[in-house]
This record gives structure tokens, C-alpha cells and sequence, in this order.
């Protein structure tokens, strides 16, 4: 634990520019997808973050071939010769992350049987499985659970199923479309999400030869096919690190432009960091061409000067506000003038991180009521899953340790906007989802570095 530190000398406004790439939460679902085409596909933007690694290597033990491209970030992966891997090596990824439950349909296809690991990911609450298991058995897959992991075959193939989520689940819904895409048949799924990263898989599926129809009210059709091609695709940009970097920014009073983010994906955040009196502008991207250089699309937030102000936000599924943007805003919210509310509606354990922001001078108190309008799962289930953020507070320096991935990004932009010299522990489980955090740190002017 003590090399895996973070030295934080924090009260410097962050100032400058950052790049981000492919999305986390499409790069690594895209990565599963190459195998259940029967040529090489092609991914750009593929950030060096520890799901990569992971997937990467789950599909090596398949025998898909991942290179390097000649372009920085660029992924080929050659799935001729998919083949089975043992339990043994497989395990070497147990509870790494949280992808290889998105292995089921793809190796189903390919191999007759899958074998997936104990899944990890963040602690941010029970993260059940049952809406995946669920549909594949719709599918006509055989699911069994042994202490080792999950054993899952499909004797007689998989067909094509009416399936309505108990709840817009983005796994559940990637789950459903990597299987029902070479299911015999029509697939309708319902209540299903339709987040960004969704919608650009659903793009990268239909490069590939499916046939996938998105109508109205969270329902989409499937039609199954007998046989998918590789792809070539850039994806969409990462939404919540971008997110991220735009709360560091209004924490630390700076000023940080995002090379990369977009405005469509980010539209609910950008309401909100308005409305808490951040400012931000939308820099179109313009191709190169005789006499004129061109320019890289992003958006710049800062914060103006003067006061912040409190707000009450839920988080939601798309398109409502992500429940992944709300640690890091939050830190920026202890800096608003008056009180504050979140309430946390898709995960019932993504506030237990306030108690680090508390322990440096924040005023935030968490509640088992609902303190919203939206109609919640976890408000009769007493869990702590609203909070009220009562501010301005200043924050002071501390020793902290990172929970997971975005509570961890909180705790590195407290230290940053605290006067005096944190501490953070635990600081590697940021590089599962925030490429070169470090050096980006040291681009925006943050003194911090490894003792
Ligand atoms: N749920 C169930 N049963 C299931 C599946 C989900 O009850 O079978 C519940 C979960 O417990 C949770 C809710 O449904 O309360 C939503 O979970 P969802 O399945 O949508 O989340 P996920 O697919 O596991 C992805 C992202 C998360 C992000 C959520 C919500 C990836 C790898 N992870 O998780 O990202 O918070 O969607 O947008 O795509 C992160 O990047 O740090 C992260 C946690």
C-alpha cells in the first residue's frame, strides 16, 4: 500500500488542457463484440486503463490475436481461431472487473459453453448478476453456478426471446444485444437502457451485419443472424472522465479544457454545472485544410469567480444525470453556498465516500429517505442513498484512502482544492478508468507526485 500513494499539495486551481479517448464503458464492451465476428475488427481511441488490459487478455486466452495498430490507441483483434480456455487461466482475471459476464453470449456463439470468472469492479453496492443470468436462460442457455465460477452452454443453440428488464440495466441490455444479435430469431427487449455507450455498440453491432431496430420508450428489436463480420470504429469520447476533469475544475476555482468531450453525451452534466454557476464553452471540432490548421472539438470549463450555488440533483439513468458524475461533483458542491441535495437512485451504496470529504472540513450528511422525486428502489430499503451538502466549507488537507473508482477521483480533487498536503492511498485503482491521471495532473499545474 505505501508505494500505491498519492502526495497531493493542494489550493492550486487546475489550468490547462487534457485529451480524453474511447469511453471505458464502450471500449471494453467493443472489445467483446470482435469475437463474435468472423474477421478482424479494428478499434481506435483504445485508452491504456486497467478494463483493457483485462479484457485483452480474457481474449487472448480465446484465441483472439489483439495487436497494436500503427495509430496510438489503435486495437486489431483476429478471432479465426477462437478456441476454449481453461477454468485455471481464466480465473488469473477473477474479480478484476466486471466485463466478463459480457463473455456469456459472444462465447455461447463461438464455442457452445462459456466459463466466467468471479466478476470485480467496484464495491458500490451488491452489483447482482440476475437480470444477465435471467435473459441468457430466455435464450435457451444453461447457467451453473459451481464455487469456481459460472459454467454456461447452450445444447440446443440460442433463440431469439421476449424480455422485459425489471430495470434499465446497461450491462443487462449489452448482455441481451451481444447474445441476441446471432440468436435464431427475433429478440424484443424492453425497459432496456439506452445510454451513449449503449447506442454506439448497438453502431458497431450493426457494422458488423446486425439488425437491430431502437424504437421508442426503452424498447429495442433484434433480428438475429446467422453470421457477423469484423468492424472498424472510433468510439464515442469518455463522458464521465470529462465530467471528472470539469468538477476538478470548478473545485480547484480553474480553468480546464477537455480535448475530445462532447457536448450531446454531456448535456444533463452541462445543465447542472451551470446551474451551480460553472461556466463552460463548446469548442467545435473544424477539419484541416489549406490555410487553416484546423481544430480539436472539446469544452472548457472554468469557474467564473465569486460564489458557487447549491443545487438538488437525482441521479439517473440516461437520460438523466449519471450516477458516475456524481462523486466528483459533489466535491465541487461543498463549495456552494447553502444546502445541497443528491439523491443516488441506481446504486444504493455510492455515498459512503463522504465521509472522507467530511473528515476535511465538508458538511455532508447522508439520509435513508428518498430526498427526491423519483421513484427509487432503495428508499424502503434503508439504505443511505441521499445526501445534503451544506456549503461553502473549507476543505483542509488529509490522509485518505480510495474506496473505488470515482469516490477515488472525489477524494484526489478534495485533496487538490484542500489548502495543505493530503496523502492518498490506494491511488492505482484511478488508472482502471482514468487514462495517465498522473501526467494529466502535472499538465494542469497540480503538485502532486509519488514520495
Ligand atoms: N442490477 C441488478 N441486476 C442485474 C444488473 C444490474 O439488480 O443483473 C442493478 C445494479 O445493482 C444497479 C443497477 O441495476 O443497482 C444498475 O446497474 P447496471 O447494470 O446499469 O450497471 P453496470 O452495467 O454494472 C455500468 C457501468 C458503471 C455505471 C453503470 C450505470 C460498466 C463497466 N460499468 O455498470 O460504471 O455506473 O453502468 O451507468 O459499463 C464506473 O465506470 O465506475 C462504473 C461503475
Amino acid at each position: 500500500m505505501t508505494d500505491d500513494v498519492l502526495v497531493v499539495h493542494g489550493g492550486t486551481p487546475l489550468e490547462g488542457r487534457i485529451r480524453v479517448r474511447g469511453a471505458k464503458n464502450l471500449v471494453s464492451k467493443a472489445m467483446v463484440a470482435a469475437l463474435l465476428g468472423d474477421s478482424p475488427s479494428r478499434l481506435f481511441d483504445v485508452p491504456k486503463i486497467r478494463d483493457v488490459e483485462v479484457v485483452r487478455g480474457l481474449l487472448g486466452l480465446h484465441g483472439v490475436k489483439v495487436t497494436d495498430g500503427t495509430e496510438d490507441g489503435e486495437l486489431v483483434f483476429d478471432p479465426a481461431n477462437v478456441e476454449s480456455a481453461s477454468t485455471d487461466q481464466i480465473n488469473v482475471h477473477a474479480g478484476s472487473s466486471r466485463i466478463p459476464i459480457l463473455f456469456c453470449g459472444p462465447l455461447l456463439h463461438r464455442l457452445g459453453h462459456a466459463f466466467i470468472p468471479d466478476l470485480g469492479g467496484c464495491h458500490i453496492g451488491p452489483r447482482p448478476i440476475d437480470f444477465h443470468l435471467q435473459a441468457l436462460r430466455e435464450f435457451g442457455a444453461t447457467v451453473e453456478k459451481r464455487p469456481e465460477g459460472l459454467h454456461l452452454s447452450a445444447p440446443n443453440g440460442l433463440h431469439g426471446t421476449k424480455f422485459a428488464l425489471p430495470y434499465p440495466s446497461v450491462g443487462a441490455t449489452e448482455q441481451v444485444l451481444l447474445t441476441a444479435v446471432m440468436a435464431e430469431g427475433v429478440t424484443e427487449l424492453r425497459n432496456a437502457a439506452v445510454e451513449p455507450e449503449i447506442i454506439d455498440l448497438i453502431c458497431i453491432l450493426q457494422k458488423m451485419g446486425a439488425i437491430i431496430k431502437v424504437h421508442t420508450d426503452r424498447v429495442i428489436e433484434i433480428q438475429g443472424v446467422p453470421k457477423l463480420h469484423g468492424y472498424t470504429h472510433r468510439p464515442i469520447p469518455d463522458r464521465i472522465e470529462a465530467a471528472s476533469w470539469a468538477a476538478a475544475a470548478l473545485a480547484t476555482r480553474g480553468h480546464v479544457e477537455v480535448l475530445g468531450a462532447q457536448q450531446a453525451d454531456m448535456m444533463t452534466f452541462l445543465n447542472v454545472f451551470r446551474s451551480v454557476g460553472g461556466e463552460y464553452e463548446v469548442t467545435d471540432a473544424r477539419a484541416p485544410k489549406l490555410g487553416d490548421p484546423g481544430q480539436e472539438g472539446g469544452i472548457r470549463f472554468w469557474h467564473p469567480g465569486g460564489e458557487l450555488n447549491a443545487v438538488a440533483l437525482e441521479t439517473d439513468v440516461h437520460p438523466g444525470f449519471m450516477t458516475d458524475w456524481q462523486q466528483p461533483l459533489v466535491v465541487a458542491l461543498t463549495q456552494a453556498r447553502g444546502l445541497s441535495i443528491v439523491h443516488e437512485t441506481v446504486y444504493e451504496q455510492r455515498l459512503g465516500y463522504t465521509e472522507a470529504l467530511n473528515s476535511m472540513g465538508a458538511n455532508i450528511q447522508v439520509y435513508r429517505d428518498c430526498l427526491g422525486g423519483t421513484p427509487c428502489r432503495f428508499g424502503r430499503r434503508n439504505f443511505k442513498h441521499s445526501a445534503v451538502i451544506a456549503g461553502p466549507s473549507k476543505l483542509h488537507a488529509a490522509d485518505l484512502v480510495i474506496p473505488d473508482l470515482r469516490a477515488g477521483f472525489s477524494h484526489l480533487i478534495a485533496a487538490l482544492a484542500a489548502e495543505g498536503t493530503s496523502r492518498v492511498y490506494g491511488v492505482d485503482l484511478i488508472n482502471r478508468g482514468y487514462e495517465d491521471f498522473e501526467a494529466k495532473l502535472a499538465d494542469l499545474g497540480a503538485h502532486a507526485e509519488r514520495p
